[in-house]
């Protein structure tokens, strides 16, 4: 299948994962598809969300929209964490100025019942893996293209939620009132996880992101009981599961401080960090790939100001194989030409001269 992929002409990622030298640290960002650019309001204008997600030649053409316009160095589908609670059969809309919203969250242990644990991702996803397949081809090898999953825990945070939270306090009641309905869920949700990140693989993602964008929610008690143990068996499974041409995989616990460092030992490639850490935990992570980390609001400051937290950046990292990026997505009322700047900059710092 492979095969029928144009060769990947910039790899410094896929490098970096293997522990080989690269000319420049390499950037991409996350959200990079989005509503900051101007291209992608307008096809907004046309499509709905989730239409774009499902339909490929859309997914495509909203992914390669950044590619057009800066020097990245990575790809990322574009679609959304919540295609898994929709294959589980539950209803999530995009809801403008508010962000996904399901029509019917989970209220108590019964509602498990009414909806589908363990569905077939690889037919009712397969727009992903089409859209993934396609992607891939039209990029043309020079940037290798991630694919993504929502973690468990984040998922059934919105699933319960019904939508974003200030304090997931439905959610996180459900861990303490209803541990054995939690785990239930939790488990489904990490088996799909495991298929579904397999099946991106399969259809030609080159890298995989594991998003625990609400593990800031969670204490150290709740994080050893109910999630690390499953983070660590998506990625070994995943591993397990493609043999020999499993692609690398991230992990990215939001606001998760003492989480990063249990990823040390794992079978995860990279750990992707927010922008609230030092150096000294960075350096924790020393023997993974760290991915990360300028706070996306850093983007609001003039231009001369973007360059030298990107240089401060890139001095936190330094002596880690470093792939650099935002610390969280990009907002939607960032300028374009401010990211411009920090990618740039980034390229400009580490380009190594040739001797
Ligand atoms: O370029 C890319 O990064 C690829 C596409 C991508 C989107 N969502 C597109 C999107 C990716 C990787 C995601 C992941 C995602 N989605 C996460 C994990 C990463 C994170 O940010 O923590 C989460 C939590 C979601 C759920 C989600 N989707 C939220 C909370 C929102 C609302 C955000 C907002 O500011 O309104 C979305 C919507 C969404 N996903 C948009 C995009 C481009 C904007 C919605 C729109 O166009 O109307």
């Amino acid at each position: 299948m492979s095969s029928d992929f144009p060769e990947l002409t910039n790899d410094r990622v896929l490098r970096l994962c293997r522990g080989e030298e690269v000319d420049r640290t390499p950037i991409w960002i996350m959200r990079q598809a989005g509503r900051y650019l101007s291209e992608f309001r307008e096809y907004r204008k046309k499509h709905e969300f989730f239409e774009i997600c499902r339909n490929p030649e859309h997914a495509c053409e909203v992914t390669m929209q950044p590619l057009r316009r800066f020097d990245l160095d990575a790809s990322i589908i574009f679609s959304d964490i919540m295609v898994i609670p929709q294959a589980m059969e539950m209803e999530c809309v995009m809801v403008p100025g508010k962000g996904p919203t399901f029509t019917s969250p989970l209220d108590a242990p019964e509602d498990l019942d009414k909806i589908n644990l363990s569905p077939d991702v690889n037919k009712v996803l397969q727009y992903v893996y089409d859209a993934i397949t396609l992607t891939r081809k039209t990029i043309g090898g020079k940037q290798p293209l991630f694919g993504f999953v929502g973690a468990p825990w984040t998922l059934m945070a919105y699933m319960v939620e019904g939508g974003g939270s200030k304090t997931y306090s439905k959610a996180k009641k459900w861990l303490y009132q209803f541990p054995e309905a939690s785990e239930k869920l939790l488990d489904a949700l990490t088996n799909v996880c495991i298929d579904f990140l397999v099946g991106q693989a399969r259809a030609g993602a080159q890298v995989l992101q594991v998003f625990e964008s609400h593990a800031d929610a969670l204490s150290p008690e709740l994080f050893h009981k109910f999630t690390l143990k499953l983070l660590k068996k998506i990625a070994t499974q995943v591993k397990a599961k493609l043999g020999k041409d499993a692609p690398p995989v991230s992990i990215f616990c939001k606001g998760g401080h003492f989480m990063n460092k249990e990823f040390v030992d794992s079978e995860y490639d990279i750990i992707q960090v927010d922008w609230t850490i030092s150096r000294e935990q960075i350096l924790e992570l020393k023997s993974k790939v760290v991915q990360g980390n300028l706070d996306p609001c850093q983007l609001y400051a003039p231009k001369e100001e973007i360059q030298k937290a990107a240089r401060e950046m890139l001095k936190k990292f330094e002596g880690v194989r470093h792939i650099a990026n935002l610390g969280h997505g990009i907002y939607p009322d960032t300028d374009p030409e401010h990211l411009r700047t920090y990618i740039d900059t980034v390229h400009e710092e580490t380009q190594k001269t040739q001797a």
